[in-house]
């Protein structure tokens, strides 16, 4: 039985919600502060499209949902401290996050640093000991690809160049890699961690969702930046026009604009040549892509 895109989405939400009202809301942690500030850079809204990643690329595979929670769970912490850190004065210095003030603004600068460090932990918790039916070796798996996606040879390691690059000559083929790194990481491991969520895959199966998953990834970020400059700060729920302030070197201040729309739609298309073998399996993620292809924010 195949699931509409519709419903996916739904269930993906659902599951990730009531998953962190565990996690954040309903745990006793010791420093009230500390917990309060991370619920609040994660419970904010958020489109929450890494969760359903995860879920559509188990679905495909079929997986388990409750195979599936601690993933989903997992990687959307991680992005949401990543933004928290993201929002600092020291890095992208935003005041506006998911329509909200950013967390630093709402908890102080010390208390945003902390929870993103405390959200990053806690991840690798939950996929240790989240109640499932995963093997030790399914879950020292996703360990490994989370912890490899998040850290010095994946997300932190593309903010790391974000904030180094301010040479207008940097080629598009650099800066796509900063992208892979910053933000394709993430949204790969996702789709990579779904795929964990049974024990054995051919692995035709699993290079088709690779590779789809790695032109997800780069489209998302060129057109994150996109809408930095053609969306609006009530709709984005995040600063309109912050890159150009922050004089950042982005895809579409590179190539222009026309280009950049062009480069999103050919990644789009390279994502669902991937796919083709799978057939009809491949539907749902078909209609992510274009989802994803049809965003405002
Ligand atoms: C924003 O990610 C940051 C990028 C990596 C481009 P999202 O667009 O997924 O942000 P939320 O989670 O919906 O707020
Ligand atoms: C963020 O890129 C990528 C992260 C790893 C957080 P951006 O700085 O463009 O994300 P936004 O636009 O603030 O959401
Ligand atoms: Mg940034
Ligand atoms: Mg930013
Ligand atoms: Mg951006």
């Amino acid at each position: 039985m195949s699931m509409s895109l519709e419903n996916l989405i739904a269930l993906s939400q659902a599951r990730t919600e009531s998953l962190f009202d565990f996690y954040l809301k309903k745990a006793a942690m010791p420093a009230k502060s500390l917990q309060e500030s991370m619920a609040y850079g994660v419970l904010n809204g958020g489109k929450r499209i890494r969760p359903l990643l995860v879920y559509a690329a188990g679905t495909v595979v079929g997986a388990e949902m409750e195979n599936l929670d601690a993933a989903a769970c997992a990687v959307e912490l991680i992005h949401s401290y990543s933004l928290i850190h993201d929002d600092l004065p020291a890095m992208d210095n935003a005041d506006l996050r998911r329509g909200k003030p950013a967390c630093h603004k709402a908890y102080g600068e010390a208390m945003a640093i902390l929870a993103g460090d405390a959200l990053q932990a806690f991840v690798f918790q939950i996929l240790a000991s989240h109640p499932n039916q995963l093997s030790a070796n399914q879950r020292l798996e996703m360990i490994a690809v989370l912890s490899e996606a998040s850290g010095p040879f994946g997300m932190a390691a593309g903010q790391a160049l974000d904030i180094t690059i301010m040479d207008k000559n940097i080629s598009a083929e650099k800066l796509l890699h900063l992208y892979q790194l910053k933000t394709g990481a993430l949204l790969t491991a996702s789709i990579k961690l779904g795929m964990l969520g049974i024990a054995e895959l051919p692995p035709e199966t699993r290079s088709a969702l690779e590779k789809y998953a790695a032109y997800i990834g780069l489209a998302f970020q060129i057109q994150d930046d996109l809408l930095d400059i053609e969306s609006e700060t009530a709709i984005l729920g995040k600063p309109q026009g912050l890159d150009i302030a922050n004089n950042k070197m982005t895809y579409p201040t590179l190539m222009g604009v026309e280009a950049t729309r062009k480069k999103v739609q050919n990644l789009t298309d390279l994502a669902l040549d991937s796919i083709i073998g799978l057939g009809a399996k491949g539907d749902i993620l078909k209609k992510l892509a274009e989802y994803l292809l049809r965003r405002k924010l």
